[in-house]
């Protein structure tokens, strides 16, 4: 049994205010702890408050980016001993708001998978095709390239061990346009298929995460499918009564 995960990121948004409040009312709802595993990736500038004020739940940290370098003259960039320093456990890689806003190609977010699995952080993996792609046809295509980086290379699969992928169809995210359950579970299906063709047992195990205007109100019929084993939620992370709704959804 994979024990489901949702993932809540904040994106660039918020105040020291703000977090303060979400937070509280995160710990608030979860107090009667929920089966389902959750997680809070806020910007980098507020991750050691926040891990502060998670003391006493179970709720995880995470960030939203890390650099694949060690520490050192690099301007602007964060470490994954950072990350690991103030106490996150995920690190959000491969977004196609990274992708397509920041040049990130797949071979970069392959070395900073590995970067991340070695400093014992565990990474959550975001593939997912774009609207074009989709109406011709080459979601699995899309979706395929993004992920035989990894499966194809030695590091690369040994790092997927401790990976959730998160599969997120770019034209649904952040446009309350939502994939269908079916059309989700399609290519999570498609997913695990790629995965178990290179290591059955990794593919049993591997957390597939659904992203992509996951809202309280879709959540519980997208994680009732088979291969949808929780959520990365952006928008509807902001909101205390939304993200409780979805959680709970993913424990039941
Ligand atoms: P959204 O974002 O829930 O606002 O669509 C999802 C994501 O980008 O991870």
């Amino acid at each position: 049994m994979r024990k489901p995960l949702v993932a809540g990121n904040w994106k660039m948004n918020g105040s020291r205010e703000s977090a303060q409040s979400l937070v509280a009312g995160i710990k608030e709802g979860l107090a009667s702890a929920v089966a389902a595993e959750v997680a809070i990736c806020p910007p980098f500038v507020y991750l050691s408050e926040v891990k502060s004020l998670l003391e006493g739940s179970e709720v995880a940290l995470g960030a939203q980016n890390v650099s694949h370098r060690g520490n050192g003259a690099f301007t602007g960039e964060i470490s994954t001993s950072m990350l690991l320093d103030v106490g996150c456990k995920y690190v959000i890689l491969g977004h196609s708001e990274r992708r397509a806003l920041y040049g990130e190609t797949d071979v970069l977010v392959a070395e900073k998978l590995i970067a991340i699995n070695a400093a014992g952080l565990k990474p959550i993996l975001c593939v997912g095709e774009l609207l074009e792609e989709r109406e011709s046809g080459k979601t699995e295509a899309v979706v395929a390239r993004q992920l035989d980086v990894l499966l194809n290379s030695v590091e690369g699969l040994a790092a997927l061990q401790n990976t959730v992928i998160a599969y997120e169809p770019v034209w649904a995210i952040g446009t309350g346009m939502t994939a269908t359950p079916q059309q989700a579970q399609d290519v999570h299906a498609f997913i695990r298929q790629r995965v178990a063709a290179k290591d059955a047992a990794l593919a049993e195990k591997m957390r597939i995460l659904y992203g992509g205007s996951v809202k309280g109100s879709n959540a519980a019929e997208l994680f009732a499918k088979a291969d949808i084993d929780g959520g990365l939620i952006g928008g509807a992370s902001l909101q205390v009564e939304e993200f409780l709704t979805i959680c709970q959804a993913a424990a039941n």
